[in-house]
């Protein structure tokens, strides 16, 4: 029985080490150092190279290194084979001070004060209190609901939008499509952490921006195949949209030409908000391989038809 690793190699460095103290009965190799293909029981990737999946016979666990999935061509995975998406409270946290530090840069004006800077112009804007400021995440899961904690305890009136209904404390739920437009109505800062899937690709589009108040902002950490860049853009230049952070885009990396570089009200970042950090992530999954052993429901298990 052996894993099989193929991803970041200093992370896999940080694995090997956890699991030769922890799980020494698990032999781990790192890609290209495939071993006895026979032997691989378990395969944790970001992607996937062609025709992997199909040398090796035996496994049983493929695990993402990342939260999301979208970027893994599951054709080829049998559907016998479990895949297992990363929960880690690594990824979790570093994800809780990406959209912080956004939600709080669109409501201290940032943007602006970054374009006053260049004009040199020295004038305050007003100040206005977290409370008058409402906030909506969409996408609820692990992320969703650990960064609307957070941006709650600021004072900010704070929303949720999920495909099926939570209940969170303190926190406004709403539910499914025909809820949408209540949930934006309200939203004066968005933050998108839905997965990509067939339903939410192109989501972040015109209709959507539409049903913001004027003069909303927008925080894409989810992906970049959620936002139709053309219609972010002429919302923006109407001045419905205040302001875009967007941390992903289609495609990555953004080419040179594309129109968001220079937008002066977006601001981009190399899909930096959050990585699945190396010693939290370690213990998750050999966590998982003994629970994968004693037949125990496995943390982060997708599910195929849904897409995440
Ligand atoms: C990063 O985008 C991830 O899915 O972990």
């Amino acid at each position: 029985m052996s894993f099989l690793y193929k991803s970041d190699p200093a992370r896999g460095a940080v694995w090997a080490r956890h699991f030769a103290e922890r799980a020494p009965e698990v032999p781990f190799h790192i890609w290209p150092d495939v071993g006895d293909p026979a032997q691989v029981r378990y395969l944790a990737v970001w992607t996937m190279p062609a025709g992997l999946v199909e040398t090796l016979p035996n496994l049983e666990v493929l695990f993402c290194v990342g939260a999301g999935i979208d970027q893994l061509d599951l054709s080829k995975v049998p559907d016998s084979i479990p895949v297992v998406r990363m929960v880690e409270p690594g990824l979790v946290a570093g994800m809780v001070e990406y959209a912080t530090l956004a939600v709080l840069a669109l409501h201290r004006d940032w943007p602006a004060y970054a374009a006053q800077q260049r004009e040199r112009k020295w004038q305050a804007l007003r100040v206005a209190r977290a409370q008058e400021r409402r906030v909506g995440v969409m996408g609820l899961g692990v992320m969703g609901q650990a960064v609307l904690e957070k941006l709650h305890g600021f004072g900010f009136p704070c929303a949720g939008w999920s495909r099926a209904a939570r209940r969170l404390d303190g926190i406004e739920c709403h539910a499914g499509e025909d809820a949408l437009p209540a949930f934006l109505g309200r939203t004066d800062i968005l933050v998108n952490l839905l997965p990509l899937t067939a339903e939410t690709r192109g989501i972040l589009s015109r209709g959507l921006f539409e049903a913001l108040p004027r003069g909303a902002a927008v925080v894409n950490v989810g992906r970049g195949g959620h936002v139709v860049a053309g219609d972010l853009i002429a919302a923006l230049d109407a001045g419905h949209l205040s302001a875009a952070i967007l941390d992903v885009t289609d495609p990555e990396p953004l080419p040179p030409e594309h129109p968001f570089w220079i937008h002066p009200r977006i601001v981009v970042t190399p899909h930096i908000a959050s990585e699945t950090q190396p010693e939290t992530s370690a213990s998750v999954v050999i966590d998982n391989i003994r629970r994968h052993q004693r037949g125990a429901p496995l943390v982060g298990l997708v599910d195929r038809q849904r897409g995440y």
